[in-house]
């Protein structure tokens, strides 16, 4: 069975009345502020619920507008956004602080295509904004909304027609809240692995209902070292570099970071200290054969 044998009025209002008493209450659902959106929206890209509600409100304390982030430095803004991974998001934020503070003297763009040239803004940060602050009636996918309509959709989707398929399913007038039902119930009920189908306001509707197989678990495995992904020990550098204001030497680093580090291993630490200069995170400073790597400027 398909969607389009399901009336959507019906769906609307069985996942509608369920987020009026069962939606989430979150900071980001008490503002308009797209300053206040944005953030959350980046942060919520690769980090947990509960992790950005504690670290959310103090970032807001350090920057709490568009104008006082774009005159920070990258390394404050990196040590702003500690404890939260993904060191690259806060340097993306930054950049796009600085744009619309340059190019609209701190007033968001209001439309998607705009919002999407800013650096670090792709379809789904763009309409999450869109629709959040501005109540545009754009869709928004992400991992939780592509999984619930793929599911009541009764079949694997590709990521275009996800998108399609939300856009078409989208009540013009109940965007907004729509867009944040799909996300609590993806987030809460329709889960990945054994979704609690039997307290799913849309059981009686769903073709998957009931009928979800555990998802073939694939591993991806990240390149690393002794098991431990890259990701990690990149994470790791930025870390020790926050507590150290002035940098240190790579092989101060490497010794201080990775006390087990090989001789062997010095040119896997080195490309991981490249990596982070490529993306902007640290600054290195060559003298001779040794190297000062310090936090952005
Ligand atoms: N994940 C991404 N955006 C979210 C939002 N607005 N609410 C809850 N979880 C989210």
């Amino acid at each position: 069975m398909s969607v389009m044998r399901i009336s959507p009025r019906r769906l609307h209002l069985l996942l509608l009345r369920w987020y009026g008493s069962h939606g989430r209450d979150l900071p980001w659902r008490r503002t308009r502020d797209p300053y206040r959106i944005l953030l959350s929206e980046i942060m919520l890209q690769q980090t947990q619920v509960s992790r950005v509600l504690m670290l959310y409100p103090k970032f807001l304390r350090t920057y709490p507008s568009i104008r006082k982030l774009a005159s920070a430095k990258p390394s404050e803004v990196i040590i702003a956004w500690r404890g939260m991974g993904y060191n690259r998001r806060a340097l993306y934020l930054h950049r796009c602080a600085q744009a619309i503070v340059e190019e609209g003297g701190g007033r968001f763009p209001r439309d998607p295509e705009r919002l999407r040239s800013l650096p670090g803004i792709g379809r789904y940060t763009a309409n999450a904004v869109a629709s959040s602050a501005f109540r545009l009636p754009l869709a928004i996918v992400d991992t939780n909304v592509r999984r619930v309509i793929s599911r009541v959709q009764g079949r694997h989707l590709t990521e275009e027609a996800v998108w399609k398929n939300a856009q078409r399913l989208l009540p013009v007038r109940h965007a907004y809240e729509w867009n944040q039902a799909l996300m609590d119930l993806g987030a809460m009920i329709c889960i990945a692995h054994d979704p609690r189908c039997a307290e799913c306001p849309l059981r009686t509707v769903c073709p998957s209902a009931h009928r979800v197989k555990r998802p073939l678990t694939r591993v991806v495995r990240e390149p690393g070292r002794e098991g431990v992904p890259n990701r990690i020990f990149r994470g790791r550098i930025v870390e020790y570099l926050r507590q150290r204001k002035r940098g240190a030497s790579s092989s101060l680093i490497a010794r201080e970071v990775v006390p087990s580090l090989r001789p062997g291993e010095m040119p896997w630490f080195a490309r991981l200290i490249r990596s982070l200069e490529a993306d902007g995170l640290v600054r290195v400073v060559r003298c001779g054969r040794s190297e000062r790597v310090s936090l952005a400027a």
